[in-house]
């Protein structure tokens, strides 16, 4: 979808979109429009329960449609009321067969937000909730196809609004991408296609390694290898470099989950919704869309995104349970359960990225944990950390772009709960399954060698069965913004 700013309503297009505030009190664009139109928004909107709520919508089908949407109560908007009254704008154009709409919506401010920023806020909200993933459709009715292709915004500070806006069409790009990779079925996305999607990046300037099972052998990463090891696919390590600032700039880093399917292996797990374990690599997505948006952006900041690739299948060569592996760590893991393979994926990944790397921080992002749905359900993901200034920084960029965190605890009298007979550290719970996303964190803590550090739980938000206010069914691309907005409020150079 093609979308722009302009300072003058030019009255061309398919339909024309107007707000309306708190109590049904016009704006000046819609005091116009009812004008020239015989009186008929105001009919409509007495005709109709209709009372700018944020997010109320009404339409009107004329010759031209209009479209009225409610803004809430003046001067309170932020750029999640934005966000949303763009996605709901472009829900109802797109189930119409309008092409194009002029959205005449000015003058919306809140208290952290001017008007150019309300504009960009809008259209970006359009973007974000007009993607979908319809590649393997071939038969879908005309009708049920969006046509929407263009939107403009009017706006006095249409320049400005342009220039916001190009940053957030970046960063949308790298939702995207992430969203297509873990919508893709793992018979399309497998470590080695996941590891070419990631390569792909090396042309708009990103460094791309890719680590082969040899190379990791080497390395002695034991844990990665043997979740991977009763897959017919190799495994791989895929690092990635944004160097967007001055070399002495010490990076941050990012390390992501990429289990491209996971069937528990031999701790196998019910057929029942077995299908969504396509998405176990979410984390991984989240990595490389991030790093595709910072790339486009041309972020004046040294990012390193490590994620590790594995498929977790049952089969001959399968990891037993109650194998011992060790890792790049030194450390020894009993595996007392294959399905709790997240974690020893990112046992490796993180030491790896430490040692090498010496970053300023290490973020994960994993779908970790079934135990972080029974307790935040789908509108938060879980944040566990040994840094307070982290944590903080990424609740401030999550609540901005909503993708909300909640921060749970850590603590050392949760360490005998992963003792393990004959090694180091089990991978799970021997009987207990309290705590079971502490204990994953918990668990992960041991690989960070103590630097600042970070994990996001994001198995709940991945993911979603319904229509949200930026994104339809399917893959969420949560991460991408917030660590975005995270790099961007504190860690570029100016
Ligand atoms: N990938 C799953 C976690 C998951 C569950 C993500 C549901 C998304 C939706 C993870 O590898 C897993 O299987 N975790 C187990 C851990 C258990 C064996 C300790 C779980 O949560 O049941
Ligand atoms: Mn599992
Ligand atoms: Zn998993």
């Amino acid at each position: 979808m093609k979308i722009s700013f302009s300072s003058s309503p030019a009255n061309k297009a398919d339909a024309i979109v107007v707000g309306v505030l708190k109590d049904a009190v016009l704006t000046k664009e819609a005091e116009e429009l009812d004008k020239a139109n015989g009186g008929q928004v105001r009919q409509a909107i007495e005709h109709n329960y209709f009372k700018g709520e944020e997010g109320q919508t009404l339409s009107l089908n004329g010759a031209q449609r209009i479209l009225l949407v409610g803004l809430g109560a003046k001067g309170e908007a932020t750029e999640v009321s934005c966000n949303a009254i763009g996605g709901k704008i472009a829900t109802l154009l797109r189930a119409t067969p309008d092409k194009s709409a002029e959205v005449r919506i000015s003058g919306l401010t809140g208290k952290a937000l001017n008007e150019e920023k309300a504009a960009s806020h809008m259209a970006a909200g359009a973007l974000l909730k007009s993607w979908r993933f319809d590649k393997y459709r071939t038969k879908e009715p005309a009708d049920k196809k969006p046509k929407l292709e263009n939107m403009v915004f009017i706006t006095p500070k249409a320049t400005e609004a342009t220039k916001l806006f190009e940053a957030a069409q970046h960063v949308a790009e790298g939702v995207f991408f992430t969203r297509e990779l873990v919508s893709e079925p793992a018979n399309i996305i497998y470590p080695e296609s996941l590891a070419a999607k990631a390569s792909e990046l090396t042309k708009l300037g990103v460094k791309v390694e890719v680590l082969d099972e040899k190379k990791m052998q080497e390395l002695g990463m034991g844990a990665l290898l043997g979740v991977g090891q009763g897959s017919a696919r190799e495994s791989r390590l895929v690092v990635m470099q944004w160097n967007g600032a001055d070399k002495k700039v010490q990076p941050i880093s990012f390390v992501g989950k990429g289990v491209t399917f996971d069937t528990g292996g031999i701790s196998i797990k019910p057929a029942g919704g077995m299908e969504e374990m396509k998405w176990d690599m979410g984390g991984a997505g989240v990595i490389i869309g991030l790093m595709k948006a910072l790339s486009l952006r041309k972020a004046k900041v040294n990012v390193v995104g490590v994620i590790g690739l594995v498929e977790n299948m049952p089969g001959g060569n399968a990891q037993r349970p109650g194998d011992v592996v060790k890792t790049m760590s030194g450390q020894t893991i009993e595996v007392l359960n294959t399905d709790a393979e997240g974690r020893l994926v990112l046992a490796d990944a993180l030491w790896y990225t430490q040692d090498r790397f010496k970053p300023q921080f290490m973020v994960d992002l994993a779908t970790l944990t079934g135990a972080i749905i029974i307790a935040l359900g789908h509108e938060y993901a879980g944040l566990f950390s040994n840094n307070d200034e982290l944590s903080k920084r990424l609740m401030e960029a999550g609540e901005q772009v909503d993708e909300k965190l909640c921060r749970f605890p850590l603590h050392k009298n949760y360490d005998k709960d992963i003792d393990s007979d004959i090694a180091d550290v089990a991978n799970v719970q021997k009987t207990a399954r309290a705590a079971g996303s502490i204990t994953a964190a918990q668990f992960l803590k041991r690989f960070t060698n103590d630097l600042p550090w970070a994990h996001l739980d994001i198995a709940g938000v991945a993911w979603t069965h319904k229509d949200l206010a930026v994104c339809e069914k399917g893959a969420t691309g949560y991460g991408v913004r917030l660590l975005d907005r995270l790099i961007s409020d504190n860690y570029e150079s100016k």
